[in-house]
């Protein structure tokens, strides 16, 4: 078993507020964090998010709302902070990349990147999206645009310093196809390898246009391109360079998670840029899916984006963070129907596990009251679903997990329907009542471990309730959603 476990999502841009697609992925580290929190213990984990607030992108939305760049900056990263917070995001650090200490140790990882010849000078001609900050060449344009954004991207000529990523390519791939960089799913492992093969050229690592960002260590008359000081922050977050007890104590990141769409920049330039600085590289990358609303990608132009604050306020927390992660399967596309949410929650959550806890809290309340048989455990086959949960949790299978999960749960009501409790009150049976009810409230207890991971506050509240010397019924966990 793994010793300790650092997760990281990517560092969102700040040009907008959150949507559900920055959701999704920080619910999920944080599944994965409290997971193995549970297992490893709170001072074995570290969880980082955070945002990134330099480039063209970035300014240039500060200029669209005529703020100062470091007020726009603050601005929106506190909405991220904030709706992490009502998500119940519970991160080790939230980093910004206009902290100076990030800035402290890029300087030094480019320093040694130029130190280890890894960089050179030169001119770059191309065609730049600036809403992707990337270039594109010709072929892979659509009709002449962005196949992104879907407008012609700008003919920039500029002096440039460049990464020989050319040199470092082979060794990528061979770490990749050995596996000891692991990249999943596997669609997302062949994209990569299809990438590699295709030839990738080296890239550059300045910017002459841009103002907003980091000095370049070796020419301050230029700019840090802002993907590379970006990465940079899974290590400048844990000390690099400054603190190497804490560098040391962490790196390398277990599992780096994000969407398919930045799978070049962290597969292929991250751990050529870690190589040669001559750092470890990460263990895992793993790419989830992408998903449409209503069947269409989100955008700032289409207004179509969710805004996760709306789901808390109608839904709540907990329920925001099941509905998100268990519409498709984690790790591949799929679509979010809001207008599903009401009857999703109504029967998975309301009639699922918030009827079974009321019921058979009710029952032990009224025909034991309250007093259960502590020393009665879950049955055989229903440890068996826990053990799936974990292994499917480690897996990845985070939706996987929460079907089994709800699995566990439906068994749970069988054994009461079948079993007919009030049927053996009537008939005065009460060895028999206290057993089966014993066995369901030590079952419910353990589930609720697992229900914390992605409910937190509903596992911790299902737990508190049946720790009681008497237990009762306590309040409704999932109450009635006033339709609009
Ligand atoms: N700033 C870069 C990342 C730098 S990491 C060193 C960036 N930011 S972003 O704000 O565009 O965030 C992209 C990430 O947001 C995706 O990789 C994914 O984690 C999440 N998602 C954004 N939209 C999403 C969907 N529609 N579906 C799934 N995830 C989505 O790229």
């Amino acid at each position: 078993m793994i010793k300790k476990f650092y997760v990281t999502t990517p560092i969102y841009y700040v040009n907008d507020q959150p949507h559900i697609g920055h959701a999704y992925t920080t619910i999920a580290a944080d599944v994965l964090a409290r997971y193995w929190r549970n297992k490893l213990g709170k001072d074995k984990v570290f969880f980082l998010t955070g945002t990134d607030e330099h480039g063209d992108k970035v300014a240039a939305g500060a200029k669209a709302e005529g703020l100062e760049i470091t007020e726009f900056v603050d601005k929106y990263a506190s909405k991220f902070q904030e709706t992490f917070k009502r998500l119940s995001i519970d991160y080790n650090k939230f980093i910004r990349t206009t902290e100076p200490e990030h800035n402290d140790s890029v300087q030094i990882f480019m320093n040694k990147l130029n130190q280890a010849g890894a960089v050179y000078q030169g001119v770059y001609e191309g065609l730049y999206c600036r809403d992707c900050e990337d270039f594109y060449r010709e072929k892979d344009l659509a009709d002449g645009q962005c196949p992104v954004h879907l407008k012609p991207p700008e003919l920039v000529k500029e002096k440039n310093w460049f990464f020989r990523l050319e040199k470092y390519l082979r060794q990528v791939e061979e770490l990749i196809a050995s596996g000891e960089l692991v990249i999943e799913p596997v669609n997302i492992n062949k994209e990569v390898q299809g990438l590699l093969k295709q030839g990738l050229k080296d890239f550059s690592i300045t910017r002459e246009r841009v103002n907003w960002g980091l000095d370049f260590p070796v020419d301050s008359s230029l700019k840090i391109y802002v993907w590379v000081e970006a990465l940079q922050n899974y290590i400048s977050a844990i000390g690099y360079g400054r603190d190497d007890k804490e560098f040391n104590a962490w790196w390398p990141a277990d599992i780096h998670l994000m969407a398919k769409d930045i799978i070049k920049f962290h597969c292929i330039y991250w751990p050529a840029m870690l190589l040669a600085a001559g750092e470890k590289l990460p263990r895992k990358i793993f790419a989830h899916g992408f998903f449409t609303v209503n069947g269409q990608k989100m955008s700032k132009t289409l207004k179509n984006a969710i805004d996760p604050n709306k789901l808390i306020n109608k839904f709540g927390a907990d329920a925001t963070r099941y509905l998100l992660l268990s519409q498709f399967p984690f790790g591949q596309d799929g679509d979010i129907k809001e207008s599903s949410f009401d009857e999703q929650y109504q029967a998975s959550l309301a009639n699922g596990v918030g009827n079974l806890v009321a019921r058979v809290s009710k029952m032990i309340e009224q025909y034991l009251d309250g007093q259960i048989n502590k020393s009665i455990k879950p049955s055989q086959e229903f440890n068996q679903h826990c053990e799936l949960i974990e292994q499917e949790i480690e897996q990845l299978h985070l939706q996987g997990a929460i079907k089994t999960i709800q699995k566990a749960l439906s068994s749970l009501d069988e054994v009461i329907e079948k079993a007919q409790p009030w049927q053996m009150a009537k008939e005065d049976k009460p060895q028999e009542l206290k057993e089966i009810l014993s066995q369901q409230a030590a079952s419910i207890l353990k589930l609720a471990q697992y229900i914390q991971l992605f409910m937190p506050e509903t596992g911790q509240k299902i737990q508190d309730q049946f720790k009681q010397d008497k237990i009762t019924k306590g309040e409704i966990l999932f109450p009635r959603i006033e339709s609009e």
